[in-house]
């Protein structure tokens, strides 16, 4: 890990007024710890796009399991690709809707790849793929 260094930034005033207030609406305790996080999303971003880098993800999908063949679907489709899904939970959210959420971790391609299939099966309501960081490379 890297030693701790101090710089300074240049800034116009409104703009950093509008960047404390940010800071005070998100709960930041200083300057510092929203610049660190600010970098740390675009690292991330830009981790995501390079091909075959391996990613956490969380895909959340909310769907009617009365929906002829539905569930039996989805689950083919997971099982092709099982090996970049680490565990599932399945909700029935009332009598006739489901929440099923999966967390991933592969080659960031296969990943959307998954989710799109999934999200895309006839019947499915709702889908929404949130693409993350294992850390691994960020400090
Ligand atoms: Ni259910």
């Amino acid at each position: 890990m890297g030693k701790i260094v101090r710089f300074g930034v240049s800034l116009n005033s409104e703009l950093l007024e509008q960047f404390d207030a940010l800071c005070e609406e998100k709960s930041y305790p200083n300057r510092s710890e929203a610049i660190r996080d600010l970098i740390r999303n675009v690292l991330v971003q830009k981790e995501q796009q390079i091909t075959g880098t391996v990613i956490a993800a969380v895909l959340t999908l909310v769907y009617d399991h009365h929906v002829s063949d539905l569930a039996q679907r989805l689950i083919e489709i997971q099982h092709d690709e099982h090996d970049v899904i680490l565990t599932t939970m399945h909700v029935h959210l009332d009598h006739h809707n489901c929440l099923e959420v999966l967390i991933l971790k592969g080659a960031g391609e296969k990943i959307n790849i998954l989710a799109d299939k999934l999200i895309s099966t006839k019947g499915v309501k709702h889908g929404k793929l949130t693409l993350t960081t294992t850390g691994r490379n960020l400090v």
